[in-house]
């Protein structure tokens, strides 16, 4: 697919926000830590005909950059791809040694998604979820092909 990758603005926010909400709440928890998507950077993928196809944000906070989310609203047409390949360039561009992120032990489609895309194990927090849930009690016990929720899978690749 064709897509045009944009900059998120403040003017992205509340769709973003809308976006996210029906997973219970603006935020996501990732090492313990709330992070709030619409007011983090990140970009989102524009189709032929203006429309939003996918969106990723990340933080930068010293020479790590993290990626906070990542979602193709159409999947297995390259937008996973070409955001991932943005916020790196992001990344290296800002001097980061290390672009990580959080994904869950049950997302078998995105810990497929980053080996193949460069990406390694860095470490599995076994179940950290517990703990997440008392910040975030709407995360779901079970997920996909109902595997239980339970450990926080942490990727990393390193930047040269
Ligand atoms: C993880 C995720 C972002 C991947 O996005 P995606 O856009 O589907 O990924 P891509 O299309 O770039 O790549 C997926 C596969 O499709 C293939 N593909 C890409 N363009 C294609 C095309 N035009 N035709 C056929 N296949 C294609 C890629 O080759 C890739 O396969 P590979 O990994 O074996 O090389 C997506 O699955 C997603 O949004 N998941 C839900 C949200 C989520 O869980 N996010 C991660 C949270 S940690």
């Amino acid at each position: 697919m064709k897509i045009t990758i944009r900059n998120n603005t403040r003017d992205d926010a509340g769709w973003i926000r809308d976006f996210l909400r029906p997973g219970g709440a603006e935020f996501i928890i990732s090492r313990g830590r709330k992070l709030f998507p619409a007011e983090l950077p990140g970009f989102h993928a524009i189709d032929h005909k203006g429309e939003k196809v996918g969106l990723a944000t990340y933080e930068i906070v010293g020479d790590q950059c993290e990626l906070v989310t990542i979602d193709a609203f159409v999947r297995h047409s390259g937008i996973g791809t070409e955001l991932l390949a943005k916020v790196r360039e992001v990344a290296q561009n800002a001097g980061c040694r290390r672009l990580w992120l959080i994904t869950t032990n049950d997302n078998i489609e995105a810990i497929r998604f980053y080996q193949r895309r460069g990406m390694y194990f860095a470490m599995v927090h076994v179940n950290a979820l517990e703990h997440s849930r008392t910040m975030k009690p709407s995360i779901p016990t079970v997920g996909f092909f109902n595997i239980p929720i339970r450990d926080e899978v942490e990727f990393e690749m390193i930047l040269s």
